[in-house]
């Protein structure tokens, strides 16, 4: 498995992966299938380095297994120095590691960029993927609810962010930090685009704060409400009760 920057004859790929949980998940909130061609602006504007990447890993055959961007946050300038990060593996291919490979490719080629802020959205459940940002060192910052209808009901989205570098694991741990990843695994190193040099003091005290393994208490509900889809007289599905509680989802709490 190789993982490397997106280049154009990717797009075939990357678009398969991406109409799959367009079309089946609540995971990307866009409902119609793209195609190839909706997807060249995209790559371009991907495509120049700098702030705004994508990275694929592809098998040896060439097959692409995943995709992660940086993309921008929001249109207005001052938003410029935010991004998002998105990342989405073959269904034949999860929880093998190619997204924490992703995100590492991804976050170690833009350490140098005029980054602030990198975000992250997540709807909710999605263990998966609360697990890979956890342990790339993003905090949960809040969730909205209901902010997404799709496949007959709504979706509530919990939202991450994380600083564009991360202090170093061995520092941290110095410093009496607990990062998700450590606390989970163990041995520093867990993060895998943390830059040992990059976290000058003055910036330690705010990645303290980021690196907080504490939960907003949204965060912790156990049972969302059954609701009603409005405006059309449709049932929802029932709501299924949420995995983001403590006892099932491994968010690093400890
Ligand atoms: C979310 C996604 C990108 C994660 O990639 P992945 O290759 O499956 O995940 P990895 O194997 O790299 O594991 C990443 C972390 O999440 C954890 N994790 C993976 N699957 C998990 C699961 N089902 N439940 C809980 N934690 C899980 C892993 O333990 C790992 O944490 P660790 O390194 O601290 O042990 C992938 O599952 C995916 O493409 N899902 C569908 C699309 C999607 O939801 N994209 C994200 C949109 S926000």
């Amino acid at each position: 498995m190789h993982v490397r920057p997106g280049r154009e004859r990717d797009l075939p790929g990357i678009v398969v992966i991406y109409n799959h949980y367009v079309r089946r998940s609540p995971a990307s909130f866009e409902v119609l299938a793209v195609g190839v061609e909706d997807r060249r602006d995209w790559f371009e504007a991907h495509a120049q380095g700098g702030r705004h990447q994508l990275w694929v890993a592809a098998d040896d055959r060439g097959r692409i297994l995943g995709w992660a961007t940086t993309s921008p946050f929001r249109p207005r300038a001052a938003y410029a120095t935010t991004v998002e990060s998105s990342v989405y593996c073959r269904t034949d291919s999860l929880h093998r590691g190619l997204g924490t490979a992703l995100y590492s490719a991804l976050f170690h080629a833009i350490r140098d960029e005029d980054i602030e802020r990198i975000v992250a959205a997540v709807t909710l459940p999605n263990p998966a993927s609360i697990g890979l940002h956890r342990s790339f060192g993003f905090r949960p910052v809040g969730v909205f609810t209901r902010v997404g209808r799709k496949l007959g009901r709504y979706w509530d989205v919990a939202w991450f962010e994380r600083p564009r570098v991360l202090p170093s694991v061995r520092n941290a741990s110095t410093e009496g930090v607990r990062t998700p990843a450590a606390s989970r695994s163990g041995p520093p190193g867990r993060h895998r685009d943390i830059d040992d040099d990059a976290a000058p003091d003055a910036e330690r005290e705010t990645e303290r704060e980021l690196l907080d393994d504490r939960l907003p208490d949204s965060f912790l509900r156990e049972e969302p409400e059954p609701t009603r889809a409005r405006g059309r007289g449709r049932r929802e599905a029932p709501a299924r009760p949420s995995t983001l509680g403590r006892r099932t989802v491994r968010i690093g709490t400890g």
